[in-house]
């Protein structure tokens, strides 16, 4: 597929597959929005919004969020953008009534989800990768201690903010949330299979060698 238009891509993939590290990259080379629940549910926490305080118990457990709360938090957000030009959508949806939702979203906007990119990881390199990461506290980029390190410990490249391990990647929360994800991810990925929309991809590997293999799977997808 030559990529001529701003389009509608979900990174999708086991916690701590590379979804936020590619779906930021995508974004970015393709001048695209770039939503990852995840982050818009740990801000609305770290507000102590209303819908944050819903949703902090759910995510200390490592468990997903209810459909509901994540429905309106999305709508908040796609109202808040202006002039909508496609969007990398960053593991979201997680549940077939989540994907249904977005579709109604996506039509009134007239436009329709055109790519899932799947990225497949085995788990003990999971463990490995939740347990590594870094995250600045000041603008969200994302580092691993060993595959990724920032050149000074504890200090983000981009802005000098101070990097932190998040909450739910202690072990035992990384088990639960992958049980999490394996209850929803089946159904999920058959229903994109028949649209023949679904790319799995090797999310092992460097990160500029799966961000390659992502765009060779965008390129693959007929529209
Ligand atoms: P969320 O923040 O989305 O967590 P997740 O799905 O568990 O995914 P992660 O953010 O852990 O990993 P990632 O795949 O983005 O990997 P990353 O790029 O960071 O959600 C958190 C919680 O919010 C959920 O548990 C749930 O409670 C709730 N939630 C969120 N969305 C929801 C929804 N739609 N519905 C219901 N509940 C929802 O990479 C991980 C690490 O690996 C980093 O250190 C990175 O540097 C490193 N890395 C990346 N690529 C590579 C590579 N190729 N090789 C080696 N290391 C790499």
């Amino acid at each position: 597929m030559m990529v001529t238009r701003a389009f509608d891509v979900s990174v999708l993939g086991p916690p701590g597959a590379g979804k936020g590290t590619q779906a930021a990259r995508l974004a970015s080379a393709f001048d695209l929005l770039h939503l990852s629940t995840g982050d818009l549910l740990r801000d609305e926490v770290a507000r102590a919004t209303f819908l944050g305080g819903e949703a902090q118990a759910f995510m200390e457990r490592g468990e997903l969020v209810p459909d509901e709360l994540i429905a309106k938090m999305v709508l908040r957000w796609l109202h808040s953008q202006q002039g909508y030009l496609g969007c990398a959508y960053d593991g979201y949806p997680r549940t077939t009534q989540q994907a249904h939702l977005l579709d109604g979203l996506l039509a009134e906007l007239n436009r329709r989800l055109d790519v899932v990119l799947f990225l497949n990881v085995p788990d003990d390199e999971l463990v490995a990768r939740n347990s590594g990461r870094r995250a600045c506290q000041a603008c969200g980029v994302v580092y691993h201690v060993a595959n990724h390190p920032p050149a000074k410990e504890g200090v983000c490249d981009a802005c000098g903010g101070e990097l932190a391990q998040r909450d739910d990647d202690r072990e035992d929360v990384v088990r639960e949330r992958l049980r999490a994800y394996r209850e929803n991810a089946d159904a999920l990925l058959a229903l994109y299979k028949a649209r023949g929309i679904l790319r799995q991809v090797n999310g092992v590997g460097t990160q500029d060698e799966v961000y390659r293999r992502l765009r060779e799977a965008i390129r693959s997808v007929k529209r």
